[in-house]
């Protein structure tokens, strides 16, 4: 049984339906903000443009590079899509030393240039032209298929010299700089963006697009009437278009203030981008672990959990010293664990304190904290998914997903489904479905369905 204490200090964690609808309707009248013209300045939910305008159809053929950065790692793909909706990659994941991340631009792009080059010769491509889709998953303003310039870092990223500028120009002169391969950048995709193509390519009723990984966000696809911000000339042939939401940033204008808790403020101020990306810090693998510990810390302190133990000071010390201690992964395998025997809980309670026998009763205040954590994180993302899938003009929506979080948390596709059967409208068919490889397959097909358009 749960500590009455214990539920009463997770309370702020625990959304009630007048919250939940009170959220929506804020997120709506954000995005709808978002895409006029005369309020897209103070909107915090930005809904840019993408300039992908077509859906794959499946019948896609060609050899593709696709470069995928928005994380801790980075990967180069070679997409070979074979028609019939088939596709196959190969992939090759190198590292963001973390430096880099906050070095200069050019050395970051001087050194994804390098890992190209070595990919290249290494698949024995070095003469042939490849066209290249790049995705890039930070807040871009996109000028067209191909200009991206980089609105803000995200993420734990701060280069120098790249915010306001071009990330396809910055690529491409980085990719001349080494001369030694034929390739050209054809198109600059978010993440989102490249989800959601993937999965239309699989299934034609794909219309909105989501990653909850390091950061959370979602596209989807709105009529060309409603985006003021895209270009008249991209509105004569197409009646829609790909918006990238960009809705980590939502709260920025006090919306999340009456839900948010004094862990969130808290994880918020030692941030590198203080009083940024608000809704993404309640969302995002890289900060869901940090919440966790905060709380933990909170639980401590008023010996609501490791009771029995009289290192509870030295256990405070342990998450005191290191902000990424308690890994967001732990969340998925604390709520995956089985009861009472626990062992992937205790093997994580081992590690992290030394600590051999937790108790059944901790084990089992550990993962409340957990559920409760990851719970809101997956309402507040299905929140945001019922305010797109509602403005789509379609009856039949899918909504292609992917991220760590999503993809390894064992129930926060359950948990989204409880709120999206409360918010989705009647008449609206819906369903969700993993993304197989966005950032790479969908890179391929917007840079295929690019020259196909042509
Ligand atoms: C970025 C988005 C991206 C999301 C998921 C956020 O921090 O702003 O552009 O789609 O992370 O990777």
């Amino acid at each position: 049984m749960l500590d009455a204490e214990v539920r009463e200090l997770m309370q702020p964690f625990v959304l009630s339906d007048y919250q939940v609808q009170e959220v929506y309707s804020r997120f709506c009248l954000e995005v709808a903000r978002g895409l006029k013209r005369s309020t897209h300045p103070q909107a915090n939910v930005k809904c840019f443009p993408t300039y992908v305008q077509d859906l794959p159809t499946g019948d896609e053929m060609g050899k593709y590079l696709a470069l995928d950065l928005g994380g801790t790692n980075f990967r180069v793909l070679l997409v070979s899509l074979k028609g019939h909706h088939d596709a196959t990659v190969d992939s090759q994941i190198y590292a963001v030393p973390k430096d880099l991340m906050v070095g200069s631009g050019v050395q970051l792009f001087d050194h994804i240039a390098g890992c190209l080059a070595k990919f290249v010769e290494k698949h024995d491509m070095k003469t042939a032209y490849l066209p290249l889709g790049f995705t890039f998953s930070f807040p871009c303003v996109q000028l067209g298929l191909k200009e991206g310039l980089l609105v803000r870092w995200t993420k734990g990223f701060d280069c120098a010299g790249v915010e306001g500028e071009d990330v396809g120009r910055m690529l491409h002169e980085a990719i001349q700089r080494r001369g030694d391969a034929d390739i050209a950048v054809v198109a600059i995709l978010n993440d989102t963006t490249g989800t959601l193509m993937s999965c239309a390519h699989r299934n034609a009723d794909c219309r909105v697009g989501v990653i909850v990984g390091t950061g959370c966000n979602a596209c989807y696809v709105e009529d060309v009437e409603n985006v003021d911000l895209l270009r008249a000339d991209f509105k004569k042939s197409k009646r829609s278009v790909i918006v990238n939401a960009e809705w980590g940033a939502f709260g920025e204008g006090g919306q999340l203030d009456f839900v948010r808790t004094e862990y969130d403020r808290e994880v918020d101020e030692k941030s590198i981008n203080r009083a940024e990306q608000l809704f993404e810090k309640m969302t995002a693998g890289m900060y869901l672990g940090n919440l966790v510990r905060l709380v933990l810390l909170r639980a401590l302190e008023r010996k609501l959990i490791f009771k029995q133990s009289s290192r509870r000071p030295e256990f405070a010390g342990v998450l005191q010293r290191n902000e990424e201690v308690f890994e967001t992964r732990y969340i998925s395998e604390i709520e995956d664990d089985s009861f009472p025997e626990f062992a992937s809980t205790r093997k994580i309670v081992r590690n992290l304190f030394g600590l051999e026998k937790a108790s059944v009763e901790d084990c089992q205040t550990l993962r409340y904290i957990c559920e409760c954590v990851a719970k809101r994180a997956a309402t507040l993302v299905a929140i945001g998914v019922s305010g797109l899938v509602n403005r789509t003009s379609n009856r039949r929506v899918i909504v292609g997903m992917d991220g760590s979080v999503y993809r390894y948390h064992p129930k926060f596709d359950a948990y989204m489904r409880q709120t999206l059967q409360k918010l989705v409208k009647a008449d609206k068919e819906w369903d969700i479905m993993l993304s197989e490889d966005g950032s790479g397959r969908g890179a391929a097909l917007v840079a295929a369905v690019a020259s196909k358009s042509k």
